[in-house]
C-alpha cells in the first residue's frame, strides 16, 4: 500500500476541512447555470460631459429578490480616455460603492453626475465617436446593453445585447450580484483571466471555469481560482487570414467573481463593486499590452543579477547548508547568481528576526560579505501575519501603531507558520509607515539584496473567528505545521461572510472566508475586507516597494506570490506551489504567459516542481524549460528530498548546458526588460504576439518566445528525446548550432532531436541577437566581450535584420536613457544584390564606452554563396580580421540545392559598443 508522504496528507487535510466546512455552510446556489435574472434597466436620461465623456442615468425595469435586490437608479459614464483606450463605468447613481482604491491604482475619477439631463426618446440607438479614437460606444436604450465596436474595420468586440436566443440575460446590479455578459464571435481567442492553472493552455476553454480571488489553494489548484486576480483578457481575432485583429477588455473590480467563457459569449457575475471596464484598441497583441500596461503602470525596472539563477529551498537548516549549496554550485560549475532563505532563517518564523542558533548573525554577515564581494546576492522571505507574542518587537510596534486588520473592534486573529499572527492592514498609511520601518530595521540586521511575500492572498490555516487555546502549544509537533490549532467558530452570520451569490472559491464554492480573513472583517477607514480581499498582496508589494526603494536607494527585487492589475509595476511573480509532475512542467508555460499579458513580466516557477521530488528526468527537462523563464529559480518543500541541480550529475550537465546559454543571454534578457519597462512586452511571449496572422499557433502552449524571436521548443513529456514543434512561416536557426536551418514558405511542423541535454531554441530571420560570453554570475558575465547574430531570410536576396541592446548601472532605481548612466543602442543589416551592411546607432555612448565594452564577434547567417566573400570594411576601411565562412544546412524546407547559404562569422573586431560603426562587404568576390 502507497505511503502517504506529508504533502499528500497536507492535501487531503485540506480537502477534509473544506467538507467539513462546506458541509456547515448554507447550501449555494448554483454559479454556473446561464440564469436570466431579471428584466436590465432602461436608460432614461443621458448628457455629455463637458470633459468628453457622456453620462446618464439607467432605470431598472423590473426588481427582484434573487441574490438581493436591484439598485433601482444607476449612472453610467464612458469616456473616450485616450485614442485607444474606453473606459464604461457604471455605478449606484445614489451611493458610492467600493472600487480599486485611486491611490493605489491611480486613474481619473468619473465626473459627478449634472442635473437636468436630457430625456431620452424611447429605444432610441445612439453612437459615440470620438474623431481620433479606434474604438466607438454605442448603446440601446430599453433595455439598456452597450457596444464597442472597431472604427476602422466595424468589428464589434463587445455587445452586452441579449436577445431571447442568447444563453446570458440583461444587465444586472445589485449591492452584492452583478452580471454583465457580452457576445463574442466563435473565431475570437482569448487569452488571460487568472490566475488559474489551465490545464488546456493559453487559449481560454470554453466552458472551463475562470473564477477570481486571491486564494492559496495549491494542491487542488486546476482551473480555480489562485494566488492572483486579473480581470483581463486579451481577444484574438484573424478574420480570413486579414490583418492582426486584437484588443484587450478589463473590468476593474477587486471582488470575488465568476467568469463563464461559453465560446460566442461571456458572463461576469460579481460579488460587489462597480462595473468599470476599460476597453484597449490593440490592434497587435503587443500594443494591447502597451495600451494595457501604459494604464495600469508600466513592468517593474529589475537588477540585472535577478536574470541570473536562483537557488532556494524551504528546509535549509542552517547556515551551514547554504554555504554548502553556494560552493556545490561552485564546484560543479553551474552558473548562480541569488541564494535564498525561506523561513529558515527565522526565530520560531517571526519575520524579521534571525534564528540565533542555526543562523547566527555575525556567521551570516560573515557569508553575506563573501558572496557579496563576488556579486552574488541573497533574498529572504517575509510573509504578512505577524506572530501574536508580547515579547517580539515587531507586534509590540504593530499594537502600539494599531496597524492590524479588525473584526469586531478587535484584531482579526488567524494562523500561519509562527502560530497565532495577526495581519497588517497595508490599505491603512500608518501600517505602511511600520511596516517601512520594520524592513529598515532588519535591513540593518541583515543587508538583504530583495524581499519574498509570500503567503499574502491572504492565506491562514484557520477559518472563520479563532481564539488561541489555553494549555495548548499553537502550532505543536516539529517541521512547519498548516492543520489549525486555534480554536474557531464559524461566522455566516453577515452578508459579507455569507453572500447571496456563491462564486466557485477554491474550485468548490468554498465559503469565501474559508482559510483567509474573515470577509466581514474591516481595514481602514471601514473598507471591507469583502471588497478587498484580492488587493491584499498588492497592497502589500506596494508598501514593501516604498520601504525598499526608500531604504537602499536602489532598484528594489521583490517577488510576490498574491498579484493584482498593477502588481508587476512594483514586483515579479511565481507560479507558487507547483507539483513535480510533466503536467506541472507544462502549465508552468501556460501560466508564465498569461502574466506577460497581466503586464507582470518577470515571471517564472519553480523549477524541478516544489513538490513532491520529481524524477531525475523531469528536473533535466525542467531546467531546460526554466533556463528561459524571466525568472529562473529551484525551489522545494521543506519535506523534498534535494532538488539543486548539482544533485544529479544528467541534471548538472542539462543545467550547464541550458543555463549556460541563459547566462549568454542576458545582454538581450536585460534589453527585453527595458522593453517591458517602457512599452509593457512581455519577455516571455506566446508566439501570436510575434505572428499574430498565423492562426495554427493561436492555442500553442508547449513553444514559447523570448522577445519577438527566440522561440523555445523544449522537451515536455517523459521518455521523450525528439520534439514535435511547430515553426511559423520564414528562415529559422538553431541557436546552439548556427549551421543548422529551417525554413517554410507556410509555417510547418518539424521533428527536432531532443536528447536528454538538448533543449532546442531557434532564432527568427531578420534579427539581429546581441550576445556575451557567459559565465558563473551575471556580473561577471556581464564585462566579458559582445557578439552579434543576424539573421536574414536564408539565401534571400535582399533582406533587413535589426535587434536592439540596452545597457545601464542597474543599481539606479529608474531604468531610462538620459541619466548619463545608460546607452541604447539600435543594430541594422541589409544584405542587396550581394552587398551586406550591418550598422549601428548608438544614443548616449558614454555610458557603454567608460564601461569598455566591445563587440569581438559578429556571426551573419542566412547569406547567399558558395563561400568566398569581398573585403570586410568597418568605417570605410579594411580589416584583417578573421573571417570564417561555414556552409549551413537545412534540417527542414528548400534542401533543393539551389540556395547554398552561408554563415559569415567574423572575431576579434574590438569594436566599441558605445559608438556608432558601419560594416560592409560584397558576397561572392
Ligand atoms: C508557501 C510558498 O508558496 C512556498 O514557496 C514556501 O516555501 C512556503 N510557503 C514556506 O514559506
Amino acid at each position: 500500500m502507497a505511503s502517504l508522504n506529508p504533502l499528500s496528507t497536507l492535501c487531503l487535510s485540506y480537502l477534509l476541512l473544506l467538507t467539513l466546512f462546506l458541509s456547515l455552510a448554507e447550501p449555494a446556489i448554483t454559479s454556473s447555470k446561464s440564469t436570466k435574472i431579471g428584466q436590465g434597466y432602461r436608460l432614461i436620461s443621458i448628457q455629455d460631459d463637458p470633459n468628453g465623456a457622456i453620462t446618464g442615468l439607467l432605470q431598472v425595469k423590473e426588481k427582484n429578490d434573487i441574490y438581493g435586490s436591484d439598485i433601482p437608479l444607476l449612472r453610467f459614464y464612458v469616456k473616450h480616455e485616450t485614442e485607444s483606450r474606453l473606459r464604461v463605468h457604471i455605478t449606484d447613481a445614489k451611493s458610492k460603492r467600493w472600487e480599486v482604491p485611486y491611490d493605489l491604482l491611480p486613474r481619473e475619477q468619473p465626473s459627478p453626475l449634472k442635473q437636468n439631463i436630457k430625456r431620452l426618446k424611447k429605444n432610441s440607438l445612439s453612437v459615440s465617436e470620438h474623431s481620433s479614437s479606434e474604438l466607438v460606444f454605442s448603446y440601446t436604450s430599453d433595455p439598456f446593453s452597450f457596444a464597442v465596436k472597431r472604427k476602422s474595420n466595424g468589428d464589434t468586440l463587445f455587445d452586452s445585447n441579449s436577445n431571447e436566443s442568447d444563453p446570458f440575460g440583461p444587465l444586472v446590479f445589485k449591492d452584492q450580484y452583478l452580471e454583465i455578459s457580452t457576445k463574442l464571435p466563435k473565431d475570437a481567442s482569448l487569452y488571460g483571466l487568472g490566475e488559474n492553472s489551465q490545464p488546456h493552455g493559453i487559449k481560454l476553454y470554453p466552458n472551463d471555469p475562470y473564477t477570481l480571488y486571491t486564494t492559496d489553494v495549491a494542491a487542488i489548484n486546476l482551473n480555480t481560482d489562485l494566488y492572483g486576480s486579473h480581470p483581463v483578457y486579451m481577444d484574438l481575432r484573424n478574420h480570413e487570414g486579414g490583418k492582426p485583429n486584437a484588443h484587450g477588455v478589463l473590468l476593474l473590480n477587486s471582488n470575488g467573481m465568476d467568469v463563464f467563457y461559453k465560446g460566442t459569449s461571456l458572463t461576469y457575475k460579481i460579488i460587489g463593486g462597480v462595473l468599470d471596464f476599460y476597453f484597449f484598441a490593440g490592434p497587435t497583441p503587443l500594443s494591447v499590452v502597451d495600451q494595457y500596461t501604459s494604464f495600469i503602470g508600466r513592468p517593474a525596472p529589475m537588477p540585472y543579477w535577478a536574470f541570473g539563477f536562483h537557488q532556494c529551498r524551504w528546509g535549509y537548516h542552517n547556515l551551514s547548508v547554504v554555504e554548502d549549496v553556494v560552493e556545490n554550485y561552485n564546484k560543479a560549475k553551474i552558473p548562480l547568481d541569488v541564494i535564498w532563505n525561506d523561513d529558515d532563517h527565522m526565530d520560531g518564523h517571526k519575520d524579521f528576526t534571525l534564528n540565533p542558533v542555526n543562523y547566527p548573525r555575525p556567521k551570516l554577515l560573515n557569508f553575506l560579505e563573501r558572496i557579496h564581494n563576488i556579486g552574488m546576492k541573497y533574498i529572504v522571505i517575509i510573509d504578512p501575519g505577524i506572530a501574536v507574542n508580547s515579547s517580539y518587537g515587531v507586534y509590540q510596534r504593530g499594537m502600539a501603531n494599531d496597524v492590524f486588520i479588525k473584526h469586531e473592534g478587535e484584531p482579526f486573529l488567524a494562523q500561519v507558520w509562527p502560530g497565532a499572527v495577526y495581519f497588517p492592514d497595508f490599505l491603512n498609511p500608518k501600517t505602511v509607515s511600520w511596516w517601512g520601518d520594520e524592513i529598515r530595521r532588519f535591513h540593518e540586521l541583515v543587508p538583504v539584496d530583495g524581499l519574498w511575500i509570500d503567503m499574502n492572498e491572504a492565506s491562514n490555516f484557520c477559518s472563520g473567528k479563532c481564539t488561541i487555546p489555553t494549555g495548548k502549544v499553537c502550532p505543536s509537533g516539529t517541521g512547519p505545521g498548516w492543520v489549525c490549532c486555534l480554536d474557531c467558530k464559524n461566522i455566516t452570520s453577515t452578508r459579507w461572510d455569507d453572500p447571496p451569490y456563491k462564486i466557485n472559491a477554491s474550485g468548490l464554492q468554498a465559503p469565501i472566508g474559508f482559510k483567509t480573513i474573515a470577509t466581514s472583517a474591516v481595514h481602514y477607514n471601514g473598507i471591507l475586507e469583502y471588497d478587498a480581499h484580492s488587493i491584499y498582496g498588492f497592497s502589500q508589494t506596494i508598501a514593501t516597494h516604498k520601504a525598499l526603494q526608500g531604504l537602499q536607494g536602489k532598484r528594489p527585487f521583490i517577488l510576490t506570490r498574491s498579484t493584482y492589475v498593477g502588481s508587476g509595476k512594483y514586483a515579479a511573480h511565481w507560479t507558487g506551489d507547483n507539483q513535480g509532475t510533466w503536467e506541472n512542467l507544462r502549465y508552468s508555460i501556460s501560466t508564465m504567459l498569461n502574466f506577460g499579458i497581466f503586464g507582470v513580466p518577470m515571471v517564472g516557477s519553480d523549477i524541478c516542481g516544489f513538490y513532491p521530488q520529481p524524477t531525475e528526468e523531469l528536473c533535466n527537462r525542467w531546467i531546460e524549460v526554466g533556463a528561459f523563464y524571466p525568472f529562473s529559480r529551484d525551489h522545494a518543500n521543506y519535506y523534498s528530498p534535494r532538488q539543486e541541480l548539482y544533485q544529479w550529475e544528467t541534471v548538472a550537465e542539462s543545467a550547464r548546458n541550458a543555463l549556460g546559454m541563459r547566462y549568454k543571454l542576458l545582454p538581450y534578457l536585460y534589453t527585453l526588460n527595458y522593453e517591458a519597462h517602457i512599452s509593457g512586452a512581455p519577455i516571455a511571449r506566446p508566439l501570436f504576439f510575434s505572428f499574430p496572422t498565423y492562426i495554427e499557433c493561436y492555442s500553442l502552449s508547449t513553444q514559447f518566445l523570448l522577445g519577438s524571436s527566440l522561440m523555445i521548443s523544449p522537451v515536455l513529456e517523459q521518455g521523450k528525446t525528439e520534439v514535435d514543434a511547430l515553426f511559423p512561416p520564414g528562415t529559422w536557426y538553431s541557436l546552439f548550432d548556427l549551421t543548422q536551418v529551417i525554413v517554410s514558405k507556410d509555417g510547418t511542423n518539424v521533428t527536432l532531436n531532443a536528447p536528454l541535454h538538448v533543449v532546442n531554441v531557434h532564432l527568427y530571420q531578420n534579427s539581429i541577437l546581441p550576445m556575451q560570453q557567459g559565465g558563473m554570475i551575471s556580473k561577471d558575465a556581464r564585462m566579458t566581450p559582445f557578439s552579434l547574430i543576424v539573421t536574414f531570410p536564408a539565401g534571400a536576396n535582399e533582406g533587413e535584420a535589426k535587434g536592439n541592446l540596452f545597457l545601464d548601472d542597474d543599481e539606479l532605481p529608474e531604468m531610462k536613457l538620459g541619466n548619463g548612466y545608460s546607452t541604447y543602442i539600435d543594430f541594422h543589416a541589409s544584405v542587396k544584390e550581394g552587398t551586406v551592411k550591418v550598422w549601428s546607432q548608438v544614443q548616449e555612448g558614454k555610458f557603454a564606452l567608460d564601461k569598455g565594452w566591445v563587440i569581438d564577434t559578429i556571426n551573419v547567417l542566412g547569406l547567399n554563396g558558395n563561400g568566398a566573400i569581398g573585403t570586410i570594411e568597418i568605417n570605410g576601411k579594411p580589416t584583417n580580421v578573421k573571417i570564417d565562412t561555414t556552409k549551413q544546412n537545412y534540417i527542414h524546407g528548400r534542401g533543393d540545392g539551389e540556395k547554398n547559404i552561408v554563415m559569415v562569422g567574423m572575431k576579434g573586431l574590438n569594436i566599441p559598443v558605445g559608438k556608432s560603426f558601419a560594416m560592409t562587404w560584397k558576397m561572392g568576390s
